[in-house]
């Protein structure tokens, strides 16, 4: 395969950038021009902020399957999709062709239509990252129902409120998943999530660790016995393998959805971010191929788990529709050691490797003992997402990991953008440490004050962080992150419920979109992210709501109220700090906590527990009754010097007694 949408140098990227914000409609209709359409559209794109209403490539058809696989079978056909590496390094690697990856979607997409799956419903899946997981995904995307992919570390509750939200009819899952030591009961999950539950129909259950679990007659059925059943169809009929439309596939409308992920805001309830088929496919394909600078061949390696978005762009949907070779690794970085990604990168001879701030500070913790005896020399690429990444890590990652020949790509972007927003492209823009650097085209960022007003450069006499000290300060500008135009992989509406959509992102300021982050932007025009601005925690690269945990914490009998905040964590980047107001008399303090990281488990899933939980007599409030969050922040962040101003509180001698039982 060729990407003739390649940028190649910086004079072409600038170039790019120039025509694709000058010309957006002819831009993307050039990039579009290299995938496989049924029919190709009437008008490029249609949007306001206002509604909002974005779409792409209107009046087009296409199935993103087709994309994905079909159209590489004729010269990738016997090449590796997918190499997955099992949890337990002495299991059989599977390599899995792009005609296997074809023959196992369409016998998915067969096993769903045998049990009444249609397009336009809702198909829950929750699986540990198996070659299955890819197919159950894809089989879905075959014949047009919408996937929503839940992570593993969810709860049933967590479970349960998503599949009321999506009125999902069909849930897709494995008996039990590896991670690292541990064996993870899924299926017992989902039977927890379906007490109750009224909408779902069937549960298909795959095998992986075989462990016990309760088949309920009429609902819940093998997926082996039901592949087989689909395969034998698949032979009487001769219908070479579900084409990706008419005769089985579905015909997707450029705008019909393709996914629903459930992402936290800064409300209690998260939100069912909705992606569409077209735009999604175009944006995936060309960030991937430009941020990673992919060549037919590299084995491309990211290490996210598909339960997130970053799973679904750049493993899946991204890599495959370029015809790339994905490597899909279902264990942890630190099982059976700390060396594991770097005897993976020596074992498959990775060439680009995606990860998370958070597992590099880990890993950089064990020091250079995992690294001995790994030969690292595959590497061409590194990239790193989910959180800003500090310079100490960034270095590390780049000299011990890179040897200083590779080049790190720090990536920004959402689960609302579909993929990469800001990032240098590797080899061909410059890198910036701790910087995202600059916006891929189609892509126009700006940043505002708080009354939206556009923020002016102010000099700063010391250099801004990470920035090479330039004589007499430099400008730099900063405020929250806003994008001004809609590029192709935007989320499309928060689903069932579109007020939403616009509340969240579509209403703080008018006509932009605004991303909940901060930045800084320098006199190059790179930025830096510096964080969320609202109420959202970032704790290792996982997105968690205050209102959420504090939401979780509530339910606890003994809690009378809570306020969260997050707090600088040297591995997790953020972790979670949790002020609580306890009524109850069941046992000593330590047991307290230990009860209500139980319920936040059983609310939300184990990665929203919080990091310290200490118990206080009341909470500084505004008059109005407003938690003062200013100042609980300050104090987890260790500040105990001057609160700023405390007139307004309530009860300001709250805030000592705070102070002196910080944990
Ligand atoms: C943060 C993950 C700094 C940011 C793809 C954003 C980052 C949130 C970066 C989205 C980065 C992601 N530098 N911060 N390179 N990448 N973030 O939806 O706060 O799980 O808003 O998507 O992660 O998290 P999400």
């Amino acid at each position: 395969m060729s990407y003739p949408f390649q940028i190649k140098s910086l004079e072409q990227y600038h170039r790019d950038y120039k025509q694709s914000v000058e010309d957006p409609e002819k831009f993307w209709a050039s990039v579009a021009e290299n995938f496989q359409w049924k029919k190709k559209w009437d008008k490029v794109l249609d949007w306001n902020f206002k509604e909002p209403k974005v779409e792409w490539f209107i009046g087009a058809k296409l199935n993103i399957t087709e994309n994905c696989i079909d159209r590489h079978l004729k010269t990738l056909g016997d090449k590796p999709a997918i190499i997955w590496e099992p949890n337990n390094p002495e299991e059989r690697v599977r390599l899995v062709t792009y005609n296997r990856l074809h023959k196992r979607v369409c016998q998915v997409a067969q096993m769903l239509k045998n049990n009444g799956v249609k397009k336009g419903d809702r198909v829950c899946i929750y699986m540990g990252m198996v070659p299955e997981l890819a197919y159950a995904i894809l089989g879905c995307a075959r014949i047009g129902a919408i996937h929503s992919v839940i992570f593993g570390g969810f709860s049933a509750q967590s479970i349960a409120d998503r599949l009321d939200d999506a009125k999902a009819e069909y849930i897709i899952t494995c008996d039990g998943a590896y991670r690292g030591g541990k064996d993870i009961p899924l299926k017992a999950v989902i039977d927890d999530a379906l007490v109750g539950n009224k909408t779902v129909k069937k549960v298909i259950v795959y095998t992986r660790t075989r462990i016990p679990v309760s088949m309920i007659k009429g609902r819940d059925l093998w997926w082996e016995d039901e592949m087989d059943r689909a395969e034998e169809m698949l032979e009487i009929n001769d219908s070479s393998l579900i084409p990706p439309s008419g005769g089985g596939g579905a015909e997707m409308d450029a705008e019909d959805p393709l996914f629903i992920l459930y992402t936290s805001g800064s409300t209690g309830k998260p939100k069912g971010v909705v992606h569409t088929c077209a735009g999604y496919m175009v944006w995936t394909t060309y960030t991937f191929v430009n941020v990673f600078q992919y060549n037919p061949g590299d084995i491309h390696f990211c290490t996210a788990d598909i339960g997130w978005v970053t799973g679904h762009s750049y493993i899946l949907y991204g890599p495959l529709a370029a015809g790339a070779t994905s490597l899909m690794f279902e264990g942890i970085p630190t099982w059976p050691d700390a060396g594991r990604f770097w005897d993976i990168v020596d074992k498959h001879k990775v060439n680009i490797l995606y990860t998370a701030p958070t597992a590099i500070r880990s890993l950089m913790g064990f020091g250079s003992e995992p690294l001995k005896g790994k030969d690292l020399s595959s590497l061409k690429i590194l990239g790193t997402v989910g959180e800003p990444i500090n310079e100490e890590a960034w270095h590390w990652y780049d000299e011990n990991i890179g040897k200083k020949k590779c080049p790190v790509v720090d990536t920004w972007w959402q689960t609302e953008t579909g993929g990469a927003l800001i990032s240098n492209l590797a080899g061909v823009t410059p890198a910036k440490p701790s910087w995202a650097t600059l916006p891929m085209p189609g892509v126009q960022p700006v940043l505002v004050d708080e009354n939206g007003n556009e923020a002016s450069p102010e000099l700063h006499s010391q250099p801004s962080p990470g920035s090479v000290a330039s004589e007499g300060g430099a400008l730099v500008t900063s405020g929250n992150l806003c994008i001004k135009a809609p590029w192709p992989g935007i989320i499309r509406t928060t689903w069932g419920d579109h007020e939403r959509c616009r509340q969240n992102y579509f209403a703080t300021y008018p006509n932009l979109y605004f991303t909940g982050d901060g930045a800084l932007k320098d006199e190059q025009g790179n930025y830096r992210i510096t964080g969320r601005v609202d109420d959202v925690l970032n704790v290792s690269g996982h997105r968690i709501g205050t209102a959420e945990v504090e939401n979780a914490i509530n339910m606890h009998a003994g809690v009378v109220e809570s306020a969260v905040v997050g707090y600088p964590h040297d591995v997790k980047g953020q972790g979670i700090y949790a002020y609580v107001i306890y009524n109850g008399h069941h046992g000593d303090e330590d047991l307290r906590r230990k009860d209500i990281l139980q319920t936040v488990t059983r609310i939300i899933g184990a990665i929203a527990k919080p990091d310290k939980i200490q118990f206080v007599s009341g909470l500084p409030k505004t008059r109005s009754g407003k938690i003062m969050r200013r100042i609980l922040r300050k104090i987890a962040e260790g500040e105990t010097g001057n609160q700023g101003d405390t007139t307004t509180l309530l009860d300001p001698g709250v805030v000592e007694e705070i102070k002196n039982g910080r944990l």
